[in-house]
Formats: structure tokens, sequence, C-alpha cells
């Protein structure tokens, strides 16, 4: 296991894709993300880095009205967004549990403190923030268990 804490920035966009492009070919199997951070910190687009990693093609958006989408591929993509959600009860209700089920999907939750009590114990945790530029994110894992900075 690496350090619990681990600590990166990532200076674009790109930086901030191929990150999580790297992480999850890095970790196979079943792998839940939690997300959080602000509006506009980069989740989707770590989300849309994941999607590269899994060879997924169809654009990945903020599922605005569906709260959970699902991208077909040999190891899928669920992504969820928990903005909507205002308690645990909620997300119980939209069966996001179901998808933690199986053994080499990857669950991407963003506002995941929105579900903290349902997720299991070997999630990642990843808390994003602006950096003092505005093409610069913090970015800091928790529990994850390859070393970030040899990806
Ligand atoms: N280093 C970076 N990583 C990710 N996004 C960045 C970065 N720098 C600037 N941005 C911008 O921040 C915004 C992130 O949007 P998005 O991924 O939708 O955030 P969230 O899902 O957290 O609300 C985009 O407008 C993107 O262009
Ligand atoms: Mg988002």
């Amino acid at each position: 296991m690496a350090a619990e804490i681990q600590k990166i920035s990532t200076d674009s966009v790109q930086a901030t894709r191929r990150l999580a492009t790297a992480l999850v070919r890095s970790c196979p199997g079943r792998l839940i993300l939690a997300l959080h951070g602000d509006l506009g910190t980069g989740k989707t687009c770590f989300v849309q880095g994941l999607a590269d990693g899994l060879g997924i093609r169809r654009p990945v958006t903020s599922p605005t009205f569906t709260l959970i989408r699902e991208y077909a591929a040999d190891r899928p993509l669920i992504h969820a967004d928990l903005y909507r959600m205002n308690t645990t009860r909620q997300s119980l209700d939209i069966g996001l549990e179901e998808y933690f089920e199986g053994d080499h999907q990857v669950v991407a939750i963003e506002w995941a403190e929105r579900a903290n009590l349902l997720l299991p114990d070997d999630t990642i945790h990843v808390y994003l923030c602006a950096g003092d530029d505005h093409t610069r994110r913090n970015l800091e894992f928790h529990h994850c268990p390859v070393r970030i900075d040899s990806l």
C-alpha cells in the first residue's frame, strides 16, 4: 500500500485527464473512486480521463438528470453525480449500492460525500481543489494502492 495520503497537482485539463487514465490502467479489477471538491475543480474531467483509459469513446458529460450513467466497455464505467442528493437515503433509492457488486467495473462518484455511508472500505477518495492559477488543480488521494507520482 502506498502512502495513505498522496498529493499531486496538475497544470492543465489534459494533465488531470492523463492522471486518471494512468490510474485506471494501473488498477485492475473493481475500482471505486469517490471524487470530492467544489464545482469546477475537475471531477468530471477526471472521469473523462478514466473513460479514455477504458477505451470508451462516447463523450462523458455530467449526468444532470440521470444521476447515474453507465458506459459499456470490457471494463465498464459507472459515473454518478450526487450533487442533487441531500441524503444517503436518496442514494440508496437510486440504487448506487448495486454498482459496487461485481469485480471489474470502475465506479466514479462526484459529490461522493453525500453517500459516504454506502461507500465500500476499499474506495479511493480523491479531493480536488483549485490551485493558485486558473489552470492548476491540487489533488489529494486517500487510500490509493498505487503510487501516484510514479504513474
Ligand atoms: N488542471 C485542471 N484540471 C482540470 N480542469 C481544469 C484544470 N484547469 C482548469 N480546468 C477547468 O476547470 C473546469 C473543470 O470542470 P469539471 O471537470 O466539469 O469540474 P467539476 O466536475 O468538478 O464541476 C473546466 O472548465 C476546466 O477547463
Ligand atoms: Mg462534474
